[in-house]
Protein backbone atom coordinates (compact mmCIF):
# COMPACT_ATOMS: atom_id res chain seq x y z
CA UNK A 1 0.00 0.00 0.00
CA UNK A 2 1.29 3.18 -0.78
CA UNK A 3 -1.66 5.58 -0.52
CA UNK A 4 -3.16 6.01 2.45
CA UNK A 5 -5.81 9.11 2.52
CA UNK A 6 -9.33 8.47 3.14
CA UNK A 7 -8.69 4.44 4.08
CA UNK A 8 -9.56 2.41 6.57
CA UNK A 9 -7.42 1.43 9.82
CA UNK A 10 -8.02 -0.94 12.19
CA UNK A 11 -5.40 -1.42 15.25
CA UNK A 12 -6.10 -3.56 18.44
CA UNK A 13 -4.46 -2.35 21.24
CA UNK A 14 -5.01 1.03 20.23
CA UNK A 15 -4.99 2.77 23.90
CA UNK A 16 -1.59 2.65 24.85
CA UNK A 17 1.95 2.83 23.86
CA UNK A 18 3.03 0.85 20.23
CA UNK A 19 -1.12 1.02 19.38
CA UNK A 20 -1.40 4.17 19.99
CA UNK A 21 1.63 5.49 18.04
CA UNK A 22 0.11 3.69 15.08
CA UNK A 23 -3.58 4.84 15.54
CA UNK A 24 -2.10 9.04 15.52
CA UNK A 25 0.44 7.87 12.40
CA UNK A 26 -3.09 6.62 10.76
CA UNK A 27 -4.49 9.88 12.08
CA UNK A 28 -2.30 11.96 10.03
CA UNK A 29 -1.87 9.79 6.96
CA UNK A 30 -5.42 11.00 5.65
CA UNK A 31 -7.08 7.49 7.04
CA UNK A 32 -10.16 6.52 9.30
CA UNK A 33 -9.11 5.09 12.38
CA UNK A 34 -10.87 1.95 14.01
CA UNK A 35 -9.81 1.95 17.39
CA UNK A 36 -10.06 -1.61 19.40
CA UNK A 37 -9.07 -1.87 23.28
CA UNK A 38 -9.96 -3.66 26.05
CA UNK A 39 -9.50 -0.83 28.55
CA UNK A 40 -12.31 1.37 27.93
CA UNK A 41 -11.77 4.45 29.96
CA UNK A 42 -8.17 4.45 27.96
CA UNK A 43 -9.96 3.51 24.72
CA UNK A 44 -12.12 6.72 25.28
CA UNK A 45 -9.50 8.99 25.63
CA UNK A 46 -7.94 8.23 22.71
CA UNK A 47 -11.09 8.60 20.26
CA UNK A 48 -11.32 11.90 22.00
CA UNK A 49 -7.99 13.19 21.62
CA UNK A 50 -8.04 11.45 18.17
CA UNK A 51 -11.60 13.26 17.08
CA UNK A 52 -9.98 16.73 18.61
CA UNK A 53 -7.33 16.78 15.58
CA UNK A 54 -10.74 16.05 13.11
CA UNK A 55 -9.69 12.95 12.44
CA UNK A 56 -13.23 10.09 11.48
CA UNK A 57 -12.56 7.90 14.35
CA UNK A 58 -14.40 4.77 15.64
CA UNK A 59 -13.46 3.08 18.78
CA UNK A 60 -14.82 -0.52 19.95
CA UNK A 61 -14.29 -2.25 23.32
CA UNK A 62 -12.55 -5.46 22.48
CA UNK A 63 -10.95 -8.28 24.15
CA UNK A 64 -9.10 -9.94 21.32
CA UNK A 65 -8.98 -13.57 22.60
CA UNK A 66 -12.77 -13.69 21.85
CA UNK A 67 -13.36 -14.37 18.42
CA UNK A 68 -16.63 -13.10 19.05
CA UNK A 69 -15.30 -9.67 19.76
CA UNK A 70 -13.12 -9.71 17.14
CA UNK A 71 -15.88 -10.02 14.72
CA UNK A 72 -18.15 -7.51 16.23
CA UNK A 73 -15.33 -5.13 15.47
CA UNK A 74 -15.62 -6.40 11.98
CA UNK A 75 -19.13 -5.30 11.57
CA UNK A 76 -19.15 -2.11 13.16
CA UNK A 77 -16.27 -1.31 11.18
CA UNK A 78 -17.84 -2.23 7.93
CA UNK A 79 -20.76 -0.46 9.12
CA UNK A 80 -19.18 2.62 9.91
CA UNK A 81 -16.63 2.85 7.17
CA UNK A 82 -17.35 -0.10 4.82
CA UNK A 83 -14.23 -1.47 4.70
CA UNK A 84 -11.16 -2.55 6.15
CA UNK A 85 -7.80 -1.44 4.62
CA UNK A 86 -4.92 -1.48 7.28
CA UNK A 87 -5.22 -4.11 10.01
CA UNK A 88 -2.51 -4.13 13.10
CA UNK A 89 -3.11 -7.16 15.16
CA UNK A 90 -0.97 -5.25 18.28
CA UNK A 91 -2.79 -6.29 21.41
CA UNK A 92 -0.57 -7.96 23.80
CA UNK A 93 0.08 -9.09 27.34
CA UNK A 94 3.57 -10.14 29.56
CA UNK A 95 2.66 -12.64 32.29
CA UNK A 96 3.63 -15.38 34.02
CA UNK A 97 7.28 -16.86 35.34
CA UNK A 98 8.81 -20.11 34.52
CA UNK A 99 7.10 -22.92 32.59
CA UNK A 100 6.33 -24.99 35.43
CA UNK A 101 5.81 -22.25 37.55
CA UNK A 102 3.61 -20.13 35.79
CA UNK A 103 -0.42 -21.41 36.04
CA UNK A 104 -2.95 -21.89 34.08
CA UNK A 105 -4.60 -18.91 33.84
CA UNK A 106 -0.77 -17.27 33.20
CA UNK A 107 -0.95 -19.78 30.08
CA UNK A 108 -4.24 -19.52 29.43
CA UNK A 109 -4.39 -15.58 29.33
CA UNK A 110 -1.31 -14.56 27.39
CA UNK A 111 -1.71 -17.06 24.61
CA UNK A 112 -5.17 -15.79 24.58
CA UNK A 113 -4.52 -12.23 23.55
CA UNK A 114 -1.12 -12.90 22.07
CA UNK A 115 -1.60 -15.56 19.88
CA UNK A 116 -5.31 -16.22 19.58
CA UNK A 117 -6.05 -12.33 19.50
CA UNK A 118 -3.83 -12.43 16.00
CA UNK A 119 -5.26 -15.66 15.12
CA UNK A 120 -8.96 -13.97 15.44
CA UNK A 121 -7.91 -10.87 13.53
CA UNK A 122 -6.95 -12.94 10.45
CA UNK A 123 -9.39 -15.11 10.60
CA UNK A 124 -12.13 -12.17 10.69
CA UNK A 125 -10.29 -9.75 8.78
CA UNK A 126 -8.71 -11.36 5.95
CA UNK A 127 -11.54 -12.89 4.41
CA UNK A 128 -13.15 -8.93 4.27
CA UNK A 129 -10.19 -8.04 2.74
CA UNK A 130 -9.74 -10.31 -0.21
CA UNK A 131 -13.38 -9.78 -1.24
CA UNK A 132 -12.86 -6.16 -1.13
CA UNK A 133 -10.12 -6.75 -4.07
CA UNK A 134 -8.30 -3.58 -3.22
CA UNK A 135 -4.54 -2.77 -1.66
CA UNK A 136 -4.76 -3.88 2.26
CA UNK A 137 -1.91 -4.83 4.59
CA UNK A 138 -1.91 -6.27 7.95
CA UNK A 139 0.81 -5.97 10.57
CA UNK A 140 1.24 -8.33 13.24
CA UNK A 141 3.12 -7.16 16.25
CA UNK A 142 5.46 -10.21 17.22
CA UNK A 143 8.62 -8.70 19.16
CA UNK A 144 12.16 -9.53 18.81
CA UNK A 145 11.74 -12.05 21.76
CA UNK A 146 9.96 -13.78 18.90
CA UNK A 147 13.48 -14.54 16.91
CA UNK A 148 15.61 -14.79 19.89
CA UNK A 149 16.17 -17.13 22.66
CA UNK A 150 14.43 -16.29 25.74
CA UNK A 151 13.32 -16.97 29.65
CA UNK A 152 8.84 -16.58 29.42
CA UNK A 153 5.69 -17.53 28.21
CA UNK A 154 5.92 -14.07 26.31
CA UNK A 155 8.95 -15.31 23.75
CA UNK A 156 6.05 -18.54 23.39
CA UNK A 157 4.00 -16.08 21.94
CA UNK A 158 6.16 -14.09 19.92
CA UNK A 159 7.24 -16.84 18.11
CA UNK A 160 3.99 -18.39 17.44
CA UNK A 161 3.25 -15.13 16.10
CA UNK A 162 6.29 -14.45 13.70
CA UNK A 163 5.72 -18.14 12.27
CA UNK A 164 1.78 -17.08 11.98
CA UNK A 165 2.80 -14.63 9.96
CA UNK A 166 5.26 -15.83 7.96
CA UNK A 167 2.36 -18.59 6.87
CA UNK A 168 0.06 -15.76 6.10
CA UNK A 169 2.92 -13.72 3.79
CA UNK A 170 3.44 -17.17 1.83
CA UNK A 171 -0.53 -17.63 1.78
CA UNK A 172 -1.01 -14.27 0.22
CA UNK A 173 1.64 -14.29 -2.09
CA UNK A 174 1.00 -17.91 -3.35
CA UNK A 175 -2.87 -16.12 -4.09
CA UNK A 176 -0.89 -13.15 -5.72
CA UNK A 177 -3.73 -11.40 -3.32
CA UNK A 178 -3.49 -7.80 -3.15
CA UNK A 179 -3.20 -8.05 0.71
CA UNK A 180 0.30 -7.26 1.97
CA UNK A 181 1.39 -8.99 5.55
CA UNK A 182 3.97 -8.09 7.77
CA UNK A 183 5.29 -9.10 11.35
CA UNK A 184 6.60 -6.09 13.65
CA UNK A 185 9.56 -7.26 15.82
CA UNK A 186 10.58 -4.24 18.23
CA UNK A 187 12.87 -4.33 20.77
CA UNK A 188 12.28 -1.83 23.67
CA UNK A 189 8.77 0.85 23.14
CA UNK A 190 8.25 3.19 25.69
CA UNK A 191 4.67 1.87 26.73
CA UNK A 192 2.52 0.09 29.47
CA UNK A 193 3.32 -3.25 29.16
CA UNK A 194 5.36 -4.05 31.64
CA UNK A 195 1.88 -2.84 33.80
CA UNK A 196 -0.19 -5.87 31.60
CA UNK A 197 -1.91 -7.13 34.43
CA UNK A 198 -4.11 -4.17 34.94
CA UNK A 199 -5.93 -5.31 32.05
CA UNK A 200 -6.49 -9.07 33.32
CA UNK A 201 -9.91 -10.43 33.26
CA UNK A 202 -10.95 -11.31 36.30
CA UNK A 203 -11.63 -15.11 35.55
CA UNK A 204 -8.03 -15.38 34.20
CA UNK A 205 -6.52 -14.45 38.19
CA UNK A 206 -4.21 -16.10 39.89
CA UNK A 207 -6.18 -17.87 43.07
CA UNK A 208 -3.36 -17.82 44.78
CA UNK A 209 0.00 -14.82 44.53
CA UNK A 210 3.22 -16.45 42.87
CA UNK A 211 6.04 -17.47 45.31
CA UNK A 212 7.60 -14.10 46.02
CA UNK A 213 10.68 -13.10 43.11
CA UNK A 214 14.57 -14.00 43.78
CA UNK A 215 17.07 -11.02 43.74
CA UNK A 216 17.36 -12.15 40.42
CA UNK A 217 14.25 -12.41 38.90
CA UNK A 218 13.22 -9.08 40.81
CA UNK A 219 16.53 -6.93 39.49
CA UNK A 220 15.99 -8.69 35.54
CA UNK A 221 12.14 -6.87 36.44
CA UNK A 222 13.61 -3.44 37.01
CA UNK A 223 15.89 -3.66 34.23
CA UNK A 224 12.96 -4.82 31.87
CA UNK A 225 10.40 -1.73 33.57
CA UNK A 226 13.68 0.30 33.01
CA UNK A 227 14.29 -0.59 29.63
CA UNK A 228 10.84 -0.22 27.95
CA UNK A 229 10.57 3.38 30.50
CA UNK A 230 13.59 4.32 27.88
CA UNK A 231 12.63 2.71 25.00
CA UNK A 232 11.90 3.94 21.48
CA UNK A 233 8.83 6.31 21.25
CA UNK A 234 5.86 4.51 19.78
CA UNK A 235 5.92 7.41 16.97
CA UNK A 236 9.18 6.64 15.89
CA UNK A 237 8.48 2.69 15.85
CA UNK A 238 5.00 3.67 13.84
CA UNK A 239 7.62 5.56 11.06
CA UNK A 240 9.11 2.01 10.95
CA UNK A 241 6.09 -0.01 10.24
CA UNK A 242 4.92 2.89 7.59
CA UNK A 243 8.08 2.91 5.72
CA UNK A 244 7.69 -1.45 5.55
CA UNK A 245 3.99 -1.22 4.20
CA UNK A 246 5.04 1.40 1.86
CA UNK A 247 7.81 -0.86 0.36
CA UNK A 248 6.23 -4.06 1.31
CA UNK A 249 8.83 -5.64 3.62
CA UNK A 250 7.77 -8.60 5.48
CA UNK A 251 10.48 -8.11 8.46
CA UNK A 252 10.35 -4.78 10.39
CA UNK A 253 12.69 -4.96 12.72
CA UNK A 254 12.91 -1.04 14.93
CA UNK A 255 16.57 -2.10 16.93
CA UNK A 256 19.42 -3.23 14.71
CA UNK A 257 21.51 -3.78 18.23
CA UNK A 258 19.45 -7.05 17.92
CA UNK A 259 20.51 -8.28 14.89
CA UNK A 260 23.55 -10.22 17.19
CA UNK A 261 20.87 -12.23 19.42
CA UNK A 262 18.49 -13.27 16.34
CA UNK A 263 21.80 -14.45 14.82
CA UNK A 264 23.64 -16.14 17.50
CA UNK A 265 20.30 -18.19 17.63
CA UNK A 266 20.23 -19.13 14.08
CA UNK A 267 24.01 -20.25 14.49
CA UNK A 268 23.18 -21.95 17.66
CA UNK A 269 20.71 -24.01 15.73
CA UNK A 270 22.82 -24.25 12.42
CA UNK A 271 26.21 -25.69 14.06
CA UNK A 272 23.54 -27.83 16.96
CA UNK A 273 25.22 -25.81 19.65
CA UNK A 274 23.13 -25.79 23.21
CA UNK A 275 21.25 -22.49 23.16
CA UNK A 276 23.32 -19.39 24.07
CA UNK A 277 22.15 -17.48 27.21
CA UNK A 278 19.62 -15.17 26.96
CA UNK A 279 21.04 -11.67 27.37
P1 LIG B 1 0.81 -1.39 26.16
O1 LIG B 1 0.44 -2.13 27.40
O2 LIG B 1 1.22 0.03 26.29
O3 LIG B 1 -0.34 -1.50 25.07
C1 LIG B 1 -1.02 -2.71 24.84
C2 LIG B 1 -2.50 -2.40 24.64
O4 LIG B 1 -3.18 -3.65 24.43
C3 LIG B 1 -3.13 -1.73 25.85
O5 LIG B 1 -3.86 -0.58 25.46
C4 LIG B 1 -4.05 -2.80 26.42
O6 LIG B 1 -5.20 -2.28 27.04
C5 LIG B 1 -4.39 -3.60 25.17
N1 LIG B 1 -4.88 -4.95 25.48
C6 LIG B 1 -4.45 -5.79 26.45
N2 LIG B 1 -5.19 -6.91 26.44
C7 LIG B 1 -6.09 -6.78 25.44
C8 LIG B 1 -7.13 -7.61 24.95
N3 LIG B 1 -7.40 -8.81 25.48
N4 LIG B 1 -7.86 -7.16 23.90
C9 LIG B 1 -7.62 -5.93 23.36
N5 LIG B 1 -6.68 -5.11 23.81
C10 LIG B 1 -5.91 -5.53 24.83
O7 LIG B 1 2.00 -2.25 25.51
P2 LIG B 1 2.76 -2.11 24.10
O8 LIG B 1 4.19 -2.30 24.41
O9 LIG B 1 2.34 -0.94 23.35
O10 LIG B 1 2.25 -3.45 23.40
C11 LIG B 1 1.79 -3.49 22.05
C12 LIG B 1 2.38 -4.71 21.38
O11 LIG B 1 3.79 -4.50 21.21
C13 LIG B 1 2.23 -5.99 22.17
O12 LIG B 1 1.89 -7.06 21.29
C14 LIG B 1 3.62 -6.21 22.74
O13 LIG B 1 3.86 -7.56 23.02
C15 LIG B 1 4.46 -5.68 21.60
N6 LIG B 1 5.84 -5.34 21.92
C16 LIG B 1 6.14 -4.35 22.81
C17 LIG B 1 7.45 -4.02 23.06
C18 LIG B 1 7.82 -2.93 24.02
O14 LIG B 1 9.03 -2.80 24.38
N7 LIG B 1 6.90 -2.09 24.44
C19 LIG B 1 8.58 -4.72 22.39
C20 LIG B 1 8.15 -5.72 21.46
C21 LIG B 1 6.83 -6.00 21.23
Amino acid sequence: MKEFKDKVAVITGAASGIGRGLAERCAQEGMKVVLADIEEPALLQTQKELQSTGVEVLAVRTDVSKASDVEALAQKTLDTFGATHLLFNNAGVSAGSSIWESTLADWEWIIGVNLWGVIHGLRTFVPIMLDQDTECHIVNTASIAGLTTGLSLYHVTKHAVVVLSEQLYHSLVHMNAKVKASVLCPGFVKSQIMYSERNRPVELQNETAHRPLTPEEEAMVQYMRQAVQDGMSPQQAADYVFQAIREERFYIFTHPEYNAAVQQRMEDILQQRNPSTPF
